[in-house]
């Protein structure tokens, strides 16, 4: 529990003269300015944002600390400059020479690009009204105050407070405000959910610590889809957009063996491919090893059973290993078929189709059943390139014209499409 303390307001009432009153008015009488999106010119965050930024919103972009959030909106804020916008870049972490210094790192120093080390809101309002530029950073919103409020920096109060006299300025400005928030150890930007209501659009940057990826994902936008994601590289010259990347999901992987599958995950709220692996091996022994890595080996066991019983392919005298590339453990019933597929590719020794997907919970009988989300998984795997997904029977309608869904009701059914069974 964290007090909080109210600017004190006067309570009543005021009264407003009739001319000073807000009137409604009709929809059909307001004129429209047609509203022209800003590119970033990084294409996967234009994409995530719903085809470019919309000019006096305001963004929240959340992620861990150290993941990479400075470095990309510096990247941003040095490509809008080239494009011939004004950008204030307000840092309250770092000092002006910390910031030229990545800014040298990232390769482009821009005249157009001020930048001001301030924690206090009023020097920020004071240097906007001052430059009057069209973009502002705040790096980050935990650390700013307002002067109205006692409680220290980063707390909800605090963090509230600022993001609406940001909202504030940008509404009034026509100013486009991009904050950075930091992920708390409790999973949530801090002061946090606090701000995605007020925000116009809310990125989420993650990455995986042992490797050198990004990515950039929107759980909420008021001008576009969500849940689209954007993929980066971290390198020295700072963020490097990866067009296609089912090739580090999927990273390393030889399609012309068998027992290879690829599946779709959630993640979160984010749908990602992943590559089961299985191996079937005769053995002399006569109790068969079962071992799965990052899959629950009990689920193993019983796909066993399911696939010899119901599509009579017997993983007999063989040791059966399942792993799930990447290190990743995976829990959802989703990937079932793909892990039947898996077995029943390395029992036959016969490779699956490279560039074909599974989907579907499967049943004891044999049967494969609908899962959650399959449209958003859908996008993913035709995003990712893929051309055929063999789905549930019972799914949603999706065409896409790149991507054939086979839509299947048995296990049986699906190791013909698949080709491993006759
Ligand atoms: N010279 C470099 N070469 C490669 N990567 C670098 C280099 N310098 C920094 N990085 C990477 O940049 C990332 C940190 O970037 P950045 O400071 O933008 O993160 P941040 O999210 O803003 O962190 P903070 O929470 O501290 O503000 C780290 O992942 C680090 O590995
Ligand atoms: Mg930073």
């Amino acid at each position: 529990m964290v007090e909080e303390q109210l600017p004190i307001q006067e309570k009543g009432r005021r009264a407003k003269n009739e001319s000073m009153r807000v009137k409604p008015q009709r929809l059909t009488e307001l004129s429209l300015k047609p509203v022209s999106r800003v590119l970033s010119g990084i294409a996967e965050l234009d994409r995530v944002l719903g085809g470019g930024i919309v000019p006096g919103s305001l963004l929240l972009l959340g992620g861990e600390p150290g993941i990479g959030k400075s470095t990309l909106l510096l990247q941003v804020c040095n490509r809008l400059v080239q494009n011939g916008g004004k950008v204030l870049y307000v840092s309250g972490e770092e000092s002006a020479e910390q910031v030229r210094l990545r800014a040298e790192r990232l390769g482009s120093i821009m005249p157009d690009l001020f930048v001001l080390c301030a924690v206090d809101l009023d020097d920020i309002i004071a240097a906007v009204e001052e430059i009057k530029p069209e973009f502002l950073v705040v790096d980050s919103i935990q650390t700013l105050v307002s002067s109205t409020l006692s409680s220290a920096p980063g707390s909800v109060a605090q963090v509230r407070e600022c993001t609406a006299e940001l909202l504030r300025l940008a509404k009034n400005n026509r100013l486009t405000v991009f904050v950075i928030g930091h992920v708390t150890k409790f999973g949530a930007i801090a002061g946090p959910k606090t701000l995605e209501h007020m925000v116009d659009a809310v990125l989420y940057f993650e990455g995986e610590p042992s490797l050198n990826y990004r990515i950039v994902r929107t759980v909420k936008n008021r001008y576009g889809p969500t849940n689209e994601i954007g993929v980066f590289e971290m390198s020295e010259a700072g963020l490097i957009e990866v067009a296609n990347p089912s090739e580090f999901f999927l990273s390393g992987r030889r399609s012309d063996v068998s027992g290879s599958a690829v599946v779709v995950t959630l993640e979160g709220s984010r749908p990602m491919l992943v590559e089961i692996q299985a191996l079937a091996t005769p053995t002399p022994f006569p109790l068969p090893q079962r071992v799965a890595t990052g899959f629950d080996l009990r689920r193993l066991a019983l796909l066993l059973g399911i696939l010899e019983r119901r599509a009579s392919i017997n993983g007999g005298r063989r040791d059966i290993f399942l792993n799930v590339a990447g290190g990743l453990k995976l829990t959802e019933p989703a990937i079932d078929l793909g892990v039947i597929a898996a077995l029943a590719s390395a029992i036959r020794n016969t490779p699956l189709p490279a560039d074909t997907v599974m989907i579907g919970e499967v049943g004891l009988a044999g049967e494969v059943r609908s899962v959650t989300r399959t449209e958003a998984r859908l996008k993913e795997v035709a995003r990712l390139g893929f051309k055929r997904a063999v789905v549930p029977l019972r799914s949603p309608k999706m065409n896409k014209s790149n991507l054939r869904v086979v839509p299947v009701d048995t296990i049986g059914g699906a190791l013909k499409v698949l080709g491993v069974k006759k």
